[in-house]
């Protein structure tokens, strides 16, 4: 059945089948987007094909299916420029981590390579290969080199691996690649700015709490990533109010800042700022301050030392969630966790009442240390649903949350 509806609907796909067991999800694929009105041609590639048969695949898409034995026959009849040409979007699943290097080096050794630096349409790809394959330095090299190539990138899932192993690697559900194909097709998809007319709240940053006139408590945060995060949806579209502690950050361009020093002013900066579509909690917000803060410089006394009495802090994740008047549509936390991250996390997700919970290794046991660097490894929670995002630099994890909330709205 043809849904009038889809935005698939008299599109042409491409489709760039590699090597793996999961080239089987292509054929259900396959299925889904034709029912969409969606139609598709195929390029098998020599170790897809160990996987599934061109028989079965044209059986599907209707079309005959090339192959890496190509023949002249062919080439007269569809030359490869011809091939890489006559579609709207390119689609490679599953990519495996040799077709991503391919692709990142420019090679152009068989048809599905020749036609990937022919085509002058926009490319997608869908990773699948081992978790340790997808961690590897050279895997990310090449996955950051595709990604300043404008190629799309469907990111893979986690749990059990076809190898017995854990970890991320997965290809792409079929319902996740239908999902990334038709934001694309929308007519509101990512170049028309999608978040276009949403007011999102931002906190970033530490806070410093006063001891007294000149000393204070705080911690290690940089706010990198609530920044990362804030550029992000701007770039979307967003309008969007970032409420920063202090940082040594340049005020990103194009949305409004509004500097804070305590949680208490974090607090205040941010229910002014209401009503707002989503807030985002990416502070690290100090849990406590000191309540008997001096009005004068503490001065020392005789080796006596001061006796700092501590109260704690509002919650404004948890505020915000609760709010029963302006309460955003969409509330995200963050959870900076050193051990049980993901148990702490969702229980976090609970207590606060917010909607997605966003967590953290801010342990400095492997790698570098997330507070303060370049990099953040995340698991985002969405109510139950999890998904295990490999290490990445921030602005990427940030690129990532936003097109998860642009998808939210789409
Ligand atoms: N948060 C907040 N206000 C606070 C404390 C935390 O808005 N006073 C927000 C943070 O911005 C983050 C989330 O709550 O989105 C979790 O912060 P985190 O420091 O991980 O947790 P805590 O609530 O401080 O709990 P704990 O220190 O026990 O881990």
């Amino acid at each position: 059945m043809t849904l009038e509806t889809s935005p698939l609907d008299g599109k042409r796909l491409l489709l760039i089948i590699g090597g793996g067991i999961a080239a089987y999800k292509c054929l259900d694929l396959i299925r889904r987007l034709k029912e969409k009105g969606m139609s598709v041609r195929t390029i098998l590639t020599r170790s897809g094909a160990e996987f599934v048969t061109p028989l079965s695949i044209s059986g599907l898409s209707g079309e005959k299916v090339y192959t890496d034995l190509f023949s002249l026959t062919d080439e007269v009849e569809m030359g490869h420029i011809r091939l890489s040409r006559e579609a709207d979007l390119v689609l490679v699943a599953p990519a495996t981590a040799d077709m991503m290097a391919k692709m990142a080096a420019g090679l152009a050794d068989n048809l599905a390579t020749t036609a990937l630096l022919a085509t002058d349409k926009p490319v997608m790809i869908a990773p699948s290969m081992n978790s340790r394959m997808w961690e590897h330095a050279a895997t990310r090299r090449n996955l950051q080199q595709l990604k300043e190539d404008g190629v799309h990138i469907i990111p893979p899932g986690s749990g059990e691996l076809a190898c017995g192993e854990e970890g991320t690697g997965r290809l792409a559900e079929v319902d996740d690649m239908i999902g990334a194909i038709e934001f694309f097709f929308k007519p509101s998809g990512p170049h028309e700015e999608p978040l276009a007319g949403k007011h999102i709240l931002i906190t970033a940053g530490p806070t410093y709490e006063a001891i007294d006139p000149v000393r204070y408590m705080a911690n290690r945060s940089s706010g990198k990533q609530g920044y990362a995060i804030a550029r992000a949806l701007a770039d979307l579209g967003a309008k969007v109010t970032l409420v920063s502690g202090p940082t040594n950050l340049a005020a990103p361009a194009g949305l409004q800042m509004i500097p804070v020093e305590s949680a208490a002013e974090m607090l205040a900066a941010c229910q002014n700022a209401l009503p707002a579509d989503v807030a985002i909690c990416v502070a690290a917000v100090a849990d406590w301050r000191v309540s008997n803060c001096a009005g004068q410089k503490i001065k020392k006394q005789d080796g006596a030392l001061p006796a700092l009495q501590l109260t704690e802090n509002p919650d404004i994740l948890k505020i915000l969630s609760t709010d029963k008047v302006n309460r955003p549509e969409l509330v995200i936390g963050f959870a900076a966790e050193t051990e049980n991250i993901a148990a702490n996390a969702q229980a976090k997700l609970k207590r606060k009442g917010c909607d997605w919970i966003v967590a953290n290794d801010v342990s400095t046991k492997d790698g570098p240390s997330v507070m303060g660097g370049d990099y953040n490894k995340v698991i985002l929670f969405r109510g139950k649903d999890r998904e295990d995002w490999a290490l990445g630099h921030k602005d990427e994890i940030a690129k990532n949350l936003a097109q998860k909330i642009a998808e939210f709205y789409a």
